[in-house]
């Protein structure tokens, strides 16, 4: 049986695996959920079908101490990434030098894509949430831009 828990995102998916945001390079990512005969639900992502990239790196964020804490503040130049919240709740804000875009994600089958050259900050982030990454490049600090002045400056170019 498939389960659809509910989402809270105040952007929709409508159906979609992969559904656009208004921000350029701005995807959401609704995985697909299984619910087995216990009420656990398996919620499950592939390569292609739900990420579009080749996961190359994981990682989490967590130990969230206090709450509404931030992290990010920078775009990639080519790296794609797609994040989770696996428990708690934040939001993230999306700004592609042109268009800004806020997306609240607290439900752990649903994943924001954040494509290259789209700068993001994640606010708002719940004590004791945990935040899980895939990434399609191994870690190389000069892909990021972790200035927002430059990052206006890169995409203009
Ligand atoms: P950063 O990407 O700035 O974290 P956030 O987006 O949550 O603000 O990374 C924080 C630090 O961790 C920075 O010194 C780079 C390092 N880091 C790695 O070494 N490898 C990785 O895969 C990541 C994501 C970060």
């Amino acid at each position: 049986m498939v389960a659809m828990p509910e989402s809270k995102m105040n952007a929709s998916c409508d159906g979609e695996i992969v559904s656009p945001l208004k921000v350029k390079n701005g995807k959401l990512i609704r995985l697909t959920n299984i619910m087995t005969s216990d009420g656990c639900i398996l919620s499950i992502g592939e390569s292609q079908a739900h990420i579009p990239f080749e996961i190359k790196r994981f990682y989490y964020i967590y130990n969230f101490m206090n709450q509404g804490m931030i992290r990010g503040g920078h775009a990639h130049k080519s790296f794609e990434q797609v994040f989770f919240c696996l428990m708690g709740s934040l939001v993230f804000h999306l700004d592609d030098g042109t268009i800004q875009q806020d997306v609240e994600v607290n439900s752990p089958d649903r994943g924001v894509y954040v494509g290259p050259e789209l700068w993001h900050d994640m606010i708002r982030i719940a004590k004791g949430s945990i935040i899980f990454v895939v990434a399609s490049h191994a870690y190389s600090e000069t892909d990021y831009i972790r200035d927002y002045q430059q990052f206006l400056a890169y995409i203009k170019k």
